[in-house]
């Protein structure tokens, strides 16, 4: 049996070994770190997913066959590089292309010299310029730190004051870190948005179904930015005149761009797209799977997941052809008390015995001991069902959020609604 190791331990790195559990030759699962719900169907390993070396050494040690690297960051520090150099066939962007997510000024930089369509933008490297652009620029702004910021690097500012507040924040008080060195100021687009998730070889894209996500922390969109409170895939709003737009417009043109920089994206890259007045444009490119986007992505999904990873790693995605279940999936993420604020962890978790057999349950902050499962973590689990259209799968995922608690536990009620 295959061994395979996924790097990670959220709601996405659940999904993927649930996915490569359904396969037709089950692989032997280990993940690092892990959580609750993986610990019941791979065993977890105690290293954190940026323990570039330690990972490599186990991955090394222990025989692996493959090695998933899911998150953002161990995919921007190189480890899928690290792994290939000690001939660990590895599953992810080199960490070249993963600057695609890794740097904001860079992924604009290589839409704007391809000519892939995405907001106009400045790039600054010191507060003084910033500033004195600011006082030219029309309102509203958005002002972004360069480097990863676990999503929270940018700041929709609606007046001149508010912008010049999130350059403080950014560049001067390094609310994000080094990530905030250098700041992307850009045009604020307005329209739906839309994600989609494409395995890439390096040559072929091969685009999954597109889905949208919530990230704000409460019902019509209100509250702080989250990572994401729930997901639907597919949406309506990912017509066939914007599919093909953008397979040819984006999606294409990214692969190639990446191409002619030396750099092929090996993995999965993910398109956040706002559909604007003037047509689809980029927001921001990810250099993994999302999540939750992955969560009900996956369960839609009915390929051999194994199947399509060999594909992407051996430069052969042009023989997979991806098939979808009919319907929808909503994927319905159920939080704790006070996140994405601070929360309390340690929390136990009752009732996910209780829930109905064809509806998974994706842990995200959990962790698993003597049996019992416990909150650890700001998302704690994501519960995902399918329906013959998004309002089924909505009723089914909340009939059966319904049946789980948690002391403090919130989710969105309006998942799929909008
Ligand atoms: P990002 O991490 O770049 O996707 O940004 C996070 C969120 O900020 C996006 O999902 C959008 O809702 C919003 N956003 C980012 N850039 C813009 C923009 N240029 N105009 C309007 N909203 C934006
Ligand atoms: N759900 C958004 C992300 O994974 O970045």
């Amino acid at each position: 049996m295959k061994k395979v190791l996924i790097v990670g331990g959220g709601g996405r790195e659940h999904a993927i070994a649930w996915k490569l559990k359904q396969g037709k030759e089950a692989p032997e699962l280990y993940c690092a770190p892990g959580n609750g719900g993986i610990s019941d169907i791979a065993t977890c390993v105690d290293i954190g997913a940026t323990e570039i070396k330690k990972m490599v050494e186990w991955a090394k040690d222990n025989a692996m066959d493959l090695v998933f690297v899911a998150p953002d960051d161990p995919l921007a520090l190189g480890m899928v590089d690290a792994l290939a150099a000690e001939g660990i066939r590895a599953f992810g962007p080199s960490k070249d292309a993963a600057e695609i997510e890794g740097s904001k000024a860079y992924s604009k930089w290589l839409m704007k010299k391809y000519g892939i369509p995405t907001a106009a933008f400045e790039v600054f490297d010191n507060e003084a310029d910033a500033l004195a652009y600011l006082e030219t620029a029309k309102m509203p702004i958005v002002v972004k730190a360069d480097g990863l910021a676990l999503g929270k690097g940018v700041l929709i500012c609606n007046t001149l004051a508010e912008a010049e507040a999130a350059v403080q924040e950014i560049m001067v008080d390094k609310k994000f870190g080094d990530a905030g060195s250098r700041v992307v100021i850009e045009e604020f687009m307005v329209g739906p948005e839309v994600s989609v998730l494409a395995f890439c070889d390096g040559k072929t894209i091969l685009p999954m179904l597109s889905a949208q996500d919530h990230k704000r922390a409460y019902d019509n969109d209100e509250g702080k930015n989250t990572g994401g409170m729930g997901t639907f895939a597919p949406t309506p709003k990912y017509t066939d005149e914007v599919r093909t737009f953008c397979e040819k417009e984006v999606f294409q043109k990214t692969v190639d761009a990446l191409n002619a920089e030396g750099r092929p994206f090996k993995g999965v890259i993910f398109f956040g797209l706002m559909l604007t007045d003037e047509g689809p444009k980029v927001l921001e490119y990810n250099a993994r799977l999302g999540d939750p986007e992955c969560q009900s992505v996956f369960l839609m999904m009915k390929n051999d997941l194994l199947d399509i990873i060999d594909a992407v790693i051996d430069g052969e995605l042009d023989e997979i052809t991806l098939e979808w279940e009919p319907g929808s999936a909503v994927c319905v993420v159920m939080a704790s008390g006070g996140y994405p604020g601070s929360y309390d962890k340690g929390i136990e978790i009752a009732g996910l015995d209780d829930v109905d057999g064809d509806v998974v349950v994706f842990h995200a902050g959990t962790k698993k001991e003597n049996g019992t499962y416990y909150t650890n973590g700001g998302r704690v689990l994501g519960v995902t069902a399918r329906g013959e259209d998004i309002p089924a799968a909505r009723e089914k995922a909340y009939a059966n959020v319904e049946k789980i608690h948690f002391d403090g536990a919130h989710y969105r009620k309006d998942i799929g609604i909008k």
